[in-house]
């Protein structure tokens, strides 16, 4: 886990995926320091310890108030119950939907459950955050925020994009990357994430990003791309995926031209010899 401070206020935890033919995955979580303070998403499950662990070096559990949950994928819920443990003074800002979704695959402490919806704030003490649904989402669950006092945007996973080392998954600022290579990242992401943009009109959808581009955020902070202090090339990036062509992923022949030019498929150990009755 690569851990940094974006902000005065702002820890990322900083994890990636690194996905065969698209790139380094940022996997983010942050540390928002409230006068309450507040964790959004908790990591990819199998990265769980090591989020504990990590966050730990950041905040005393003890002190951690809130765990705002932008939807319930594996990739945002992997140390969610563990800290929900481990910090009792925390309570999990989330949606019915999301917390009945959640309730499948975990038994949730429900005294620590705090329902929000898009429209609606949260106090943290010395400042308020309010909901928002962000224009592009791969659950219909996704709920951001933004920051009423300082215009940090939290966008869960719009705006994403691979990149292309894991260096520049970790870095500090996407300003570094260029115009045409972030917009082609983003298109690809999108594709991937939000396929059901192939069914949106782009006047429909640019008027939805417009309601988001009118909060005039200081600061996006993506799950899946680094922090951006100018975030307006996101949005129109963003604009562009209306009608775009759904991602399709490579099939199984394609998997084992892939396997052979990379050496092989390791081969399967024999099942045991069971010894007659
Ligand atoms: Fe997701
Ligand atoms: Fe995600």
């Amino acid at each position: 886990m690569n851990t940094y401070r974006a902000t005065d206020d702002v820890h990322v935890l900083n994890d990636c995926a690194e996905i065969p033919g698209l790139g380094a995955l940022p996997v983010n979580a942050f540390l928002l320091h409230a006068e309450q303070p507040l964790l959004v998403d908790t990591g990819m499950g199998v990265a769980r310890e090591d989020f504990v662990s990590s966050l730990s070096e950041l905040i005393d559990l003890a002190d951690l108030r809130w765990i705002w949950l932008t939807h319930p994928d594996r990739d945002h819920t992997g140390a969610l119950l563990s800290l929900l443990a481990a910090a009792p003074q925390a309570k999990l800002v989330t949606t019915f939907a999301a917390a009945g979704y959640l309730g499948t695959d975990m038994q949730l402490p429900m005294p620590q459950v705090h329902l929000l919806n898009p429209g609606q704030s949260l106090d943290l003490g010395d400042r308020t955050v309010t909901a928002f649904r962000p224009p592009a989402f791969d659950s219909p669950m996704t709920v951001g925020f933004k920051d009423d006092s300082t215009g940090y945007l939290f966008s869960s996973d719009c705006f994403g994009a691979p990149m292309p080392s894991r260096d520049t998954a970790g870095a500090a600022d996407v300003g570094d990357v260029g115009d045409e290579d972030l917009r082609a990242a983003q298109l690809l992401w999108l594709s991937v994430d939000s396929p059901w943009l192939s069914m949106v009109s782009r006047s429909t959808f640019a008027s939805v990003v417009d309601d988001v581009r009118r909060f005039e955020p200081s600061m996006v902070f993506s799950s899946h791309l680094p922090p951006a202090s100018k975030p307006d090339r996101l949005f129109d990036n963003l604009v562009d995926a209306a009608g775009c062509t759904p991602f399709v992923g490579p099939d199984q022949e394609a998997l084992m031209a892939l396997m052979a030019e990379i050496g092989g498929i390791p081969e399967q150990a024999a099942p045991a010899e069971v010894a007659p009755a």
